[in-house]
Parts: structure tokens; C-alpha cells; sequence
């Protein structure tokens, strides 16, 4: 086929992309299929712009794995999605079980913000500011940021964001809110307070980590409601999950789902585009986090293209 980003951009979306890693980037055929802008215009990286990557003690940052996804990006002449500046997991312990008056971690908020999105300034085209602040019950998440700062952290990581980098499109980005229900609506109420309040905010990412035979039946419906608010919207971590032993019978099922999945996103105009969490088996996250899971990818873990690639082609 003519490549997935190709076929998406002829459509009218800005990019189909792909997450990736930097243990990865030792596997020449793995890199040449990512590295083909035919099949992605985009990637993000999977860890390496993370806090615990970037500043894992207070005030020393590291951009040497950062730096060569944003560089493989400029190379391949590829957008580039910055993931993540503040998040509840994957954080050094000095923020996780730090102990911090509000002023303090504002301006350790601040500084993280700032200097991460600053540093990759003029090389992204949306970062997710604020990853994950909601529980599935649409309860604000427990953690470091909530508890010392209540909702205001969201804010001060914006506001941090847009100076360091005022042409990036500022995301919050989040699981299981693709349907309707508690946590969309959390969701929509949280943006539509920043908007009231004049807070920067672009867009709103949906991670859309699903399981095969079960996507979301909503989720065009959800992605118009945060649309008509102005944002745009974009999927950003895309995979399908089965249980394992892969089947021809599941296969043909997870073509059926990534297509409805692209489709929504297809139908929606101010959808900007689609990231999938990795394109192959080989290196997918799904297996080490969901026991007995696995291939949800549309690549398998030779690197051939699988049933789930021609549903993505029949949806763009
Ligand atoms: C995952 C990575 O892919 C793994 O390599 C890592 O061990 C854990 O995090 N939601 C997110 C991503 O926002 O950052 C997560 O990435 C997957 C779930």
C-alpha cells in the first residue's frame, strides 16, 4: 500500500505515527520500517522524555535518550509527540515520596516543565503536559501532585509548558475515556474549567489501550464533545490486546477493531491523527503488563504486517 501516514495525510490528518524506544533502535530492521515516513509522519517516545529519565535527581537533567528519538524524528523528517512532563507514575523518588509544601513543588513543577519542554523547544508539535490525573471513577488521582497542590497543578504545568514552548499544542492525555461515562465526563469537566479560566490547553489525548472484541462504542461521540469545545484531539498510544494464544479467528476480529477505532478518529475533523503504542509484537509493552496478553500490534513480532494493518488501510 501507498504507508499508513501517507494514506492518513491524503485523508486529511497531520500524521498516522508510531511510539518507540531507545533499546529498540539497535534493531536495524526495526528502525527501517519506523523510519519509513510512508508508514509514520510521527513518533513519540515510549520513556525517555519521562521525569524519572529527564531530571532523576532535583535539578540534573538528562536529555541523552530524549535527544536521539527527536533527533530520529528530524532525520526521518517526522513530527514529534513530547511524552510526558508531569505524571503519577514512573517519577524519581524524590517526587514521589518527596515532602513538599505547595510552594515548593510548584516550583519544582515549574522547573521540570519548563526546562524538559524547553530544552526540545521548536521540535515538538504536542506534548502531553499532564498524563493519567483521573481515576477510573472519575475521582481525581491520589497522588504527590494532587495531594500537596489539589487540582492547581494542572494549571501551573500549562502555564510552565506554553512559556517554554509557545508552538507546541499542550495535551492532557488519558486511558479509559473513551467512552462515555465517569471519567470522560471528568475529563470534560476539568477542560472546560481551564478554558473558563483561560488556562492553555490545546487538546486532549486518548490513549486508547483496548482489548480485542471489546473497543469502545462511544468514542466518536466523545471525541465531537471535546472538539466542540475547540480542542483538538488525537489517539495517542493505540493497541489492541488479546489474550493469548493469538487465533486467525482474533485476528480477524482486531482488523475489525482497529478500524472502527481509526474510523472514529477518521470522522472526526479536528482528530489530528493517531499514534499506535509501538507498531510491533516484538517490542509492544502489552506482555510484561497484562499477564497473558499480547499481540496487539499491527506488526507481529517478525516485523510483517498482520490482519489488524489492512483494517487500519480500510479506515484511512
Ligand atoms: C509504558 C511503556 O511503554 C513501558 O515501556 C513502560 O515500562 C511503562 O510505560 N500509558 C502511558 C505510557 O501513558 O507512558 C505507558 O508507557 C503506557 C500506558
Amino acid at each position: 500500500t501507498a504507508g499508513l501516514n501517507t494514506l492518513a495525510k491524503a485523508a486529511g490528518k497531520l500524521y498516522f505515527g508510531s511510539a518507540t524506544d531507545n533499546p529498540e533502535l539497535s534493531d536495524s530492521a526495526y528502525v527501517k520500517i519506523l523510519s519509513n515516513a510512508k508508514e509514520f509522519g510521527q513518533i513519540t517516545p515510549g520513556n525517555s522524555m519521562k521525569w524519572d529519565a529527564t531530571e532523576p535527581t532535583r535539578g540534573t537533567f538528562t536529555f541523552t535518550n530524549g535527544d536521539v528519538i527527536a533527533n530520529l524524528a528530524k532525520t526521518n523528517g517526522q513530527l514529534l509527540r513530547g511524552h510526558n512532563c508531569v505524571w503519577h507514575n514512573q517519577l524519581p523518588s524524590w517526587v514521589s515520596s518527596g515532602s513538599f509544601t505547595a510552594a515548593d513543588l510548584t516550583t519544582v513543577i515549574q522547573n521540570h516543565c519548563s526546562t524538559v519542554v524547553g530544552h526540545y523547544k521548536g521540535q515538538v508539535y504536542s506534548w502531553d503536559v499532564v498524563n493519567e490525573p483521573f481515576n477510573d471513577d472519575g475521582t481525581w488521582r491520589s497522588d504527590v501532585f494532587y495531594n500537596t497542590l489539589n487540582t492547581t497543578y494542572v494549571s501551573i504545568a500549562l502555564q510552565a509548558a506554553r512559556a517554554a514552548d509557545p508552538n507546541a499544542k499542550l495535551y492532557i492525555n488519558d486511558y479509559n475515556i473513551e467512552n462515555s461515562g465517569a471519567k470522560a465526563t471528568a475529563m470534560l469537566n476539568l477542560v472546560k474549567q481551564l478554558i473558563a479560566d483561560g488556562v492553555p490547553i490545546d487538546g486532549v489525548g486518548f490513549q486508547c489501550h483496548f482489548i480485542v472484541g471489546s473497543v469502545p462504542t462511544s468514542f466518536q461521540t466523545v471525541l465531537e464533545q471535546f472538539t466542540a469545545l475547540g480542542l483538538e484531539v488525537a489517539i495517542t498510544e493505540l493497541d489492541i490486546r488479546m489474550t493469548l494464544p493469538e487465533t486467525d479467528a482474533l485476528l480477524a476480529q482486531q482488523a475489525k477493531d482497529y478500524q472502527s477505532v481509526v474510523q472514529a478518529c477518521m470522522n472526526v475533523e479536528k482528530c489530528v491523527g493517531i499514534t499506535i503504542w509501538d507498531y510491533t509484537d516484538k517490542y509492544s509493552w502489552v506482555p510484561s503488563t497484562f499477564s497473558g496478553q499480547g499481540a496487539a500490534c499491527p506488526w507481529d513480532s517478525n516485523l510483517a504486517i498482520k490482519p489488524a494493518y489492512n483494517g487500519i488501510v480500510a479506515a484511512l
